[in-house]
């Protein structure tokens, strides 16, 4: 069996693992609310954003406890820049010890829109390009013919960076009147970083820098440095509220 093990904040990496489903079979499975290592799977691939020319802090932190001898296939999608890090987390996975056998990376739509907007006929085309190279991932993973990334000359000093700051990103967000106090961001936001207090949204200093609140939420309540920015971002093929499920 195999474990398609994902983090997802906006449904891309979702969609990408439940496309590995549906050719390949296997198991799903979120990776914050996974408390395994993997052993119960012949094969984990495993399907992650990238953030900051690296990776997000559950998938780093998830890495050096995986089970040393199951084949593991990394997946990583991203809005516009691989930078290094392809490279870095084939690297990681080894200094871990892993049985890593390949890293491949896929354009998908950009998340990180907290300063400006993806016009949406490029989030369309972008997705619309995504399903080719998907089809053409899972087809070597079958094949066995796998893709170990180049050496990369991007620095991680950024990503180390950005990664030691991520939790002050917090500071920055705010809600509007718009917010109808619904709870869904106190419920999706995988750090238990948000909370409602007198009745008023607070977000305190834990933030790993998803943006599944400042996407998510209904009612665009939730804004950055306060800006009145009205576009958000969901992966319109997935089911917005299966990201973060177990399938
Ligand atoms: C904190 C953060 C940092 C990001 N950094 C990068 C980056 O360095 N390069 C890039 O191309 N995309 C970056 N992105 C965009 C995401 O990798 C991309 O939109 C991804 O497909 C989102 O996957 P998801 O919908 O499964 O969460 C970043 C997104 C976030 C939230
Ligand atoms: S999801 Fe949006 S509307 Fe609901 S409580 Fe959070 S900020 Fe308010
Ligand atoms: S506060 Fe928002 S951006 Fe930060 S971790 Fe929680 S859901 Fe993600």
């Amino acid at each position: 069996m195999i474990g398609i093990l994902y983090f997802s904040s906006t449904g891309n990496s979702l969609y990408i693992a439940q496309k590995i489903q549906s050719k390949m079979g296997g198991q799903i499975k979120y990776i914050p609310n996974y408390k395994g290592n993997g052993n119960e799977f012949e094969k984990i691939i495993l399907v992650t954003p990238i953030y900051s020319y690296g990776m997000p802090t559950f998938v780093y932190n998830i890495i050096p406890r995986l089970n040393k001898t199951t084949e593991l296939i990394i997946i990583q999608n991203y809005g516009g820049m691989v930078g290094g890090a392809d490279y870095y987390i084939y690297q990681y996975a080894k200094e871990n010890e892993l049985n890593i056998k390949a890293v491949y990376v896929i354009k998908m739509p950009e998340n990180f829109t907290l300063t400006f907007t993806v016009p949406k006929f490029y989030v369309n085309r972008t997705l619309k390009n995504a399903d080719k190279r998907i089809d053409n991932v899972i087809a070597s993973i079958v094949s066995g013919y796998y893709k170990v990334p180049k050496k990369s000359k991007t620095k991680i000093d950024i990503y180390l960076k950005n990664k030691s700051n991520w939790h002050l990103i917090g500071e920055d967000f705010s809600t509007t009147n718009a917010c109808t106090t619904c709870g869904k961001c106190v419920s999706i936001c995988p750090v238990n970083n948000i909370s409602l207090q007198n009745g008023k949204i607070e977000f305190s200093n834990k933030c790993v820098a998803c943006l599944g609140c400042y996407h998510r939420c209904p009612q665009k309540a939730i804004v950055y440095k306060g800006k009145s920015k009205k576009d958000r971002y969901i992966n319109h093929n997935v089911i917005e509220s299966d990201i973060g499920k177990n399938f």
